[in-house]
């Protein structure tokens, strides 16, 4: 490094970056190739981003099911701005700060049940890497110290730390870091459309969830801590489980003393339209996971709420009782809940979870339009503004198409401007939950627009 310096102009430097200046960070895709093509935000305003060219982007990913109020929410902005003025860090090995009682209270207040004790973190991965180490230590705490595995899904994420990756299900972020941690146990998710046992809802007996009580016993319930598992699966291709599913897993966990863990880090805050998902789905976990969009993308924010009776077992005598052996420097962050509070607080005032139900119901519609018109969406699954649609090649049969079908749209409506996620054979939008009607519509004509195109060059394919 040369002794002089100079701060580069953010947007002149990525807008004439060469790779070797894309060369100094670390993104998530695959780098020389994003090199090639880098995609580079530089500002929003909304539900649109963009890019250092100028170029703008409809935002129907919420960045990453993150900015669930919007971009340059002013309400969420001023909190911020507010809370800075006021108290930016307080002494987390001494204890906390008021901001952090009160998000903690109104979390307490709004989750299902008697959920009602909340942990903050700053990040998905670390609140269900924390919820894992909950319920190992709760076990211990209520006599059944021999209670240590978690019992997790085959295509599941929860996250990048070697514990919420250990219980994970995606090989192909898993291979790379192995050997993982013991005590981790892996069953089939309810992929309905393709079910892994070779049956068909409603005269299947429910069978994805019924081997997992039948896992349970393999196992050994006593050696069970807890089972963890997305309402809706993201990753795998958003997936939407019968209705029975999830009651039966809240059933064996009772009947076995295992903690359940709702992992609704992309489900949380309004995206079902509902608060939680736990709510659209009627079942009460022991501990649920939030993070994304609590804090809405301005500040790093997650947290995870657990049952009194849990809350209880952490409140003994000292002598024989240590609290919950969890914590990071950044956990509670008074910048963070305050503007925890006011992504809540817009939520509620505005019941922006009323309009992901409406909008849901739009973009569902929207889709099964998409579905009409080409014969290659084999299924639509979802609710409220988390929905995804799978391609076929062939709806009869369900065959695939051979390449990365679904990736070739999604960078199609990249250049369209449209951003979405997408995979080799899906494709899933989640938009913030301030979308309007007009701008559901919109996303659907630019990926039907970008269906259209791809389908153009590949006329074979249909
Ligand atoms: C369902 C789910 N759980 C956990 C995580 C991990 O969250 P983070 O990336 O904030 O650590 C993610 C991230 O995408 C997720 O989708």
């Amino acid at each position: 490094m040369s002794a002089t310096v100079s701060l580069p102009d953010l947007i002149d430097y990525a807008q004439t970056s060469e790779e070797q200046f894309l060369r100094q960070i670390f993104v998530r895709d695959q780098m020389a190739d994003w090199s090639r093509q880098p995609l580079i935000m530089a500002r929003a305003d909304g539900v649109h981003y963009w890019d250092v060219t100028g170029k703008r982007y409809l935002d129907a990913l919420s960045g990453n099911y993150v900015v669930s109020v919007g971009h340059n929410n002013r309400r969420v902005i001023e909190a911020i701005h507010r809370q800075l003025d006021i108290l930016h860090f307080s002494p987390v090995m001494h204890g906390t700060n008021p901001v952090a009682v009160q998000l903690a209270n109104l979390l307490a207040e709004l989750a299902p049940g008697d959920l009602n004790t909340v942990k903050f973190q700053c990040g998905g991965s670390e609140v269900t890497e924390a919820a894992i180490k909950l319920a190992r230590q709760y076990h211990k705490l209520t006599g059944s110290p021999g209670k240590y595995k978690i019992i997790s899904r085959y295509q599941a994420w929860h996250g990048s730390t070697m514990g919420s990756l250990s219980a994970s299900g995606l090989k192909s972020r898993k291979t790379v870091n192995e050997p993982l941690a013991p005590g981790f146990v892996h069953v089939f998710p309810p992929t309905c459309y393709r079910c892994p046992f070779g049956k068909q809802y409603p005269d299947c007996g429910i069978t994805c969830a019924t081997l997992i009580n039948d896992v349970v016993d393999m196992e050994d319930p006593a050696t069970v801590a807890a089972i963890m598992v997305e309402p809706i699966g993201h990753t795998g291709g958003i997936i939407d489980p019968p209705e029975e599913y999830l009651p039966l897993l809240r059933d064996y966990c009772d009947r076995h003393n295992i903690l359940l863990i709702f992992d609704e880090i992309i489900t949380g805050i309004g995206r079902t339209g509902r608060m939680f998902a736990a709510e659209t789905f009627g079942v009460t976990p022991d501990v649920l996971c939030i993070g994304k969009g609590l804090g809405g993308g301005y500040v790093p924010l997650s947290a995870m709420i657990c049952r009194k009776p849990i809350m209880e077992a952490f409140w003994g005598p000292i002598a024989e009782n240590p609290g919950f052996v969890e914590g990071h420097t950044n956990e509670g962050n008074p910048i963070s809940c305050a503007a925890g509070l006011a992504v809540l607080g817009e939520i509620l005032e505005k019941d922006l979870c009323g309009n992901a139900r409406k909008q849901g119901a739009r973009l569902r519609a929207g889709f099964q339009r998409l579905a009409d018109q080409y014969g290659i969406i084999g299924d639509i699954r979802g609710k409220g503004l988390l929905q995804g649609i799978e391609f076929v090649r062939n709806r009869a049969t369900k065959e695939r198409f051979p390449d990365a079908f679904g990736v070739k749209v999604g960078r199609r409506a990249l250049e369209n401007g449209l951003l979405c996620r997408f995979d080799p054979h899906w494709i899933a939008f989640g938009p913030s939950l301030i979308s309007t009607g007009e701008q559901i519509d919109e996303m659907v004509a630019v990926l039907d627009r970008s269906i259209g195109e791809v389908l153009g060059k590949e006329r074979d394919f249909v």
